[in-house]
């Protein structure tokens, strides 16, 4: 009696450990590899300007507008277990208030799939550039540094930082274009 649900149970539990296994191995096999490649980042203009702020306490703040370029072949990322990949580029910086700030100027999806050649060319930020104060003039060491979250099949959710980044001086003065 019940033979043919009791092997249909039976087949049920197979595979269900055979899947699991597979989604483990896939998960094992991709956790501890290294998901950095070079990436090459250029600014090649900022200006500053120093304008109204009205959600701070201070009454001028410094907002950035810089062009830049990054270039980076993704490919070796991608693996069976990597489904997308979420890029941002972020500026790292120290003020008097804050020992690092950090600021998101640009990010993009790459799909499994996609382009995976990255090549920005005199880009602008998608985001502005502002500080809470007046720490971008005459700011010593900016650092702009491109990162990805990695989003796989199975599994956890590395974080990974590329192995170019690129740190500037910006400018003494409001108002013109520091060429670098
Ligand atoms: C510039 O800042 C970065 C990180 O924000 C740091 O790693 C680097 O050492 C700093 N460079 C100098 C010259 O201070």
């Amino acid at each position: 009696m019940n033979t043919l649900l009791s092997r249909a149970n039976s087949l049920f539990a197979f595979s269900l450990s055979v899947m699991a296994a597979l989604t483990f191995g896939c998960f094992v096999s991709t956790t501890f590899k290294d998901r950095s490649i070079p990436v090459d980042i250029r600014v090649s203009k900022v200006m500053l300007k120093n304008v109204d702020d009205f959600t701070g306490p201070r009454e001028r703040s410094d907002l950035s507008f810089l062009v830049f370029d990054v270039s980076a072949d993704l490919r070796p990322i991608f693996d069976w277990n990597v489904k997308q990949l979420f890029l941002y580029l972020s500026a790292e910086y120290a003020t008097k208030n804050n020992a690092l700030n950090q600021v998101v100027l640009w990010d993009k999806i790459v799909l499994r799939g996609g382009e995976t050649k990255l090549k920005l060319r005199e880009s602008k930020p998608e985001y502005l550039f502002f500080d809470d104060g007046n720490g971008l003039r005459s700011n010593k060491n900016i650092t702009l540094t491109l990162s990805w979250n990695v989003v796989p099949n199975a599994g956890i959710l590395p974080l990974v930082m590329g192995s170019g980044h690129v740190s500037i001086p910006f400018p003494d003065s409001y108002d013109t274009y520091k060429s670098y």
